[in-house]
């Protein structure tokens, strides 16, 4: 058997040299650099590619006082050239569904295909949805116990609350492509759960009913001045069980 190499690839590095940076120094992020960066994240993959968050990119330097405000005057967002605030929004399936669709019958894809698509569509949407009052998860729940009884099968996410964290895995995966391309573009970023979740969520116009914020990425370039601590990790085998 071959063995894999170990040493680190240049592919890697963007990912062993990422750190959570405190300050940084006032730079412009140009449109171009910005939009490459929202690509990475947008390119993440996403539960059945349904991409179900909208992330707010907040670069005036009048709101971007305010959401710094928000993330609790923390030094990352209140020296950040940019701010990122990922909202899992569970309010977006149909939308989504509805523009793949058209995606694809621009593409030329089959009219087979495309009531596929659509069929398969309409089922996720409701078993991804929680029904008025959230009735729908005794239904869905009985469902599946039911159907566990015959069949090996996963169970979708009942209550809202599990909707909002299937939503948030996904969230999540952009959120990383994001830092990660911006460490590979000479930009360096730090994700925050320090922030006034409710006040955030006013200040951008969010319904609590689809939207709920994961975390704000300060975006910006290091500070010369700022030192990182030592990177710690637990060790390999604490964190990791092979069968
Ligand atoms: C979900 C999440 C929330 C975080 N929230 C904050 C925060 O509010 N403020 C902050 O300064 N750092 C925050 N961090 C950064 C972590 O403290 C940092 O990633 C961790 O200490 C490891 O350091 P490293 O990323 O430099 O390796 C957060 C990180 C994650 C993943």
């Amino acid at each position: 058997m071959q063995h894999a190499n170990t040493s680190t690839p240049h592919s890697l590095a963007a990912i062993f040299s990422r750190r959570a940076i405190k300050s940084f120094d006032p730079v412009h992020i140009p449109p171009s650099l910005r939009e490459q960066l929202l690509d990475a994240a947008r390119l993440a993959p996403s539960s059945f590619n349904s991409q179900p968050y909208r992330l707010y990119w907040i670069e005036s330097p009048a709101q971007r006082a305010i959401a710094a405000q928000l993330c609790m005057g923390q030094s990352p967002a209140a020296t950040a050239s940019a701010l990122l605030v990922a909202v899992a929004d569970i309010g977006s399936l149909h939308t989504t569904s509805q523009l793949q669709l058209q995606w694809m019958r621009q593409s030329g894809f089959p009219e087979e295909k495309l009531r596929d698509y659509d069929r398969t569509a309409k089922i996720g949407r409701l078993l991804f949805m929680p029904g008025p009052f959230g009735i729908f998860a005794l239904v869905k729940w009985l469902l599946f116990r039911l159907l566990h009884l015959f069949k090996i099968a996963g169970m979708p996410p009942l209550t809202c609350s599990g909707i909002f964290k299937w939503a948030t895995k996904s969230t999540a995966l952009a959120c990383q492509n994001l830092m990660i391309a911006a460490e590979s573009l000479g930009l360096n970023t730090c994700p925050m759960e320090g922030f006034d979740g409710r006040r955030l969520s006013k200040f951008l116009g969010l319904s609590s009913r689809h939207h709920e914020i994961v975390m704000v990425i300060a975006i910006g370039k290091k500070s010369s001045a700022h030192e990182c601590q030592p990177q710690w990790r637990r060790p390999l085998e604490s964190t990791v069980t092979i069968l």
